[in-house]
């Protein structure tokens, strides 16, 4: 194992090189526009694991390309442990472009980081396990177990084609894991094991008033206007204790037992520190949580863009035709998006201003997650992060969501273990996305080090 690690370390600069490559896609899911270059990073990836010596397919679905990579299997039949590693090459969009300090799509590496759209969130963490394996087929390590790469194109827009996949290729996906490093660590010396992810729902709200958009001077005053509507609409579902004001929103959600909420408080980032991060003159929150339980154990109902009348320079008068609205719950587990999707739209439709009239389009959804965090596997990679950052490790239940994960409970019978590389400042989403190279390395060393670990138990 010694061989795989020096390999490693003596192949960094490469390493780092071929992630520029990835990185230059703008394999933006969300777009339609970007389909070729879906498909174009998908074959890129493919070639790049044949390289490396892996069996690999790329399978065209609805939506975006799957691609699964095969460790080559032993031929004397006996059976080994399987694990999945599973990560995504779609990206979020880049936009707003003009707050970037370079172009997103051309890897820029300053210091120990490296700034471009899908850096953290996800091709960086994936490119760790690829490269993990790398070593060892290169060195002639013996891996201790066979591993299948599944790496998807719909991630941040709920994983469609990847669920029927899965389904309908169960056969070949028998695994005694999933392993995912596509969530966070608090900080570079908290490694982190994540034990819970929130859910998601998502919707567009749009509000409609008249045929087209009026002159204000003419018409306004003796009609309702959207926006106003609105905003009106959306302020009545946030009471001022931060408390989500929909009947029936709290009723499923699982309690934090008094021993998570203890260990809650020992992690950073302290609230001072949040703040700066986040730029903001006070922080909210629902009444009686901490941040870090807001942020990971508690519901939401965030507005994730609005949108009304003229956004041009300078000004128009006008009343709107229309105001839209889009609008996610995060889930906490028990709560079933199915059910939140009702009584968010049976909601919506009763407080409907007379004036208007109210459409609903409902669009991704993902279930909350959570396994346990003392079962062996867990403490096996909790054991691989420990020697790879060379820090003591901590359980986190984080805030966002993967959809797929649930899938895999359910079809495969099977848990992940979420071992994230991404720093809460590395701007997943947002302009200027980075990711760490030294996590990046020590994200290798650990995957190197979890098939050992995996495998023992
Ligand atoms: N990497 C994130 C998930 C994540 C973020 C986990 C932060 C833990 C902490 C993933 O790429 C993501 O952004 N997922 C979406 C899913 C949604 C579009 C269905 C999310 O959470 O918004
Ligand atoms: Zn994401």
């Amino acid at each position: 194992m010694q061989n795989a690690l020096d390999y490693l370390q003596r192949n960094q600069a490469r390493f780092v090189a071929e992630l520029c490559d990835f990185l230059r896609f703008p394999s933006v899911s969300a777009q339609p526009e970007h389909r070729p270059d879906m498909r174009a990073c998908a074959d890129w990836l493919a070639s790049h694991c044949r390289q490396i010596g892996l069996e690999t397919v790329v399978y065209p679905t609805d939506g975006h390309p799957i691609v699964l990579a095969k460790t080559p299997r032993g031929k004397n039949g006996s059976p080994r442990p399987q694990f999945l590693v599973y990560g995504h090459y779609d990206v979020q969009p880049p936009e707003p472009l003009e707050l970037w300090n370079s172009p997103p799509f051309e890897a820029r590496i300053e210091g120990r980081s490296i700034f471009a759209r899908g850096a953290t969130d996800n091709k960086g963490q994936l490119f760790a396990h690829l490269k993990a394996v790398e070593a060892c087929m290169k060195t002639g390590t013996p891996l201790p177990c066979d591993l299948t790469f599944v790496i998807e194109g719909e991630e941040e827009v709920g994983s469609r084609s990847l669920a029927e996949f899965l389904k309908s290729h169960h056969h070949e996906l028998d695994c005694d894991a999933i392993v995912i490093s596509d969530t966070g660590m608090p900080d570079q010396n908290h490694p982190a094991l994540t034990y819970g992810l929130r859910g998601v729902v998502a919707f567009e709200v749009t509000l409609h008033g008249p045929s087209h958009d009026l002159h204000s001077g003419t018409f306004g005053g003796a009609v309702d206007n959207p926006a106003m509507a609105l905003c009106q609409l959306l302020g009545r579902l946030r009471d001022k204790n931060g408390r989500i004001a929909i009947p029936g929103f709290y009723d499923d959600v699982a309690p934090l037992s008094a021993y998570e909420r203890k260990q809650f408080l020992r992690l950073p980032p302290k609230d001072a520190v949040l703040r700066k991060l986040l730029g903001v003159k006070r922080l909210f929150g629902e009444r009686g949580f901490t941040s870090a339980e807001r942020r990971s154990a508690r519901p939401t109902l965030e507005l994730n863009g609005l949108t009304s009348g003229y956004q041009g320079a300078g000004g128009k008068t006008i009343v709107p035709a229309w105001a839209r609205a889009k609008v996610t719950c995060r889930l906490v587990p028990r709560q079933r998006p199915a059910r939140i999707q009702k009584i968010v739209c049976r909601h919506l439709k009763k407080i409907r201003p007379p004036t208007m009239r109210l459409e609903i389009e409902s669009g991704h959804g993902a279930e909350p997650y959570w396994v346990s965090p003392s079962v062996p596997q867990a403490q096996a990679a909790l054991r691989a992060l420990r020697q790879a950052f060379r820090c003591e490790p901590v359980l986190l239940r984080e805030g966002g969501s993967i959809p797929i994960v649930t899938e895999f409970k359910k079809v495969l019978g099977a848990d992940s273990l979420l071992l994230g590389l991404a720093l809460p400042e590395d701007n997943a989403h947002a302009p200027n996305e980075k990711f760490d190279l030294d996590n990046f390395e020590n994200g290798q060393r650990m995957s190197v080090l979890l098939w050992q670990e995996l495998c023992r138990v």
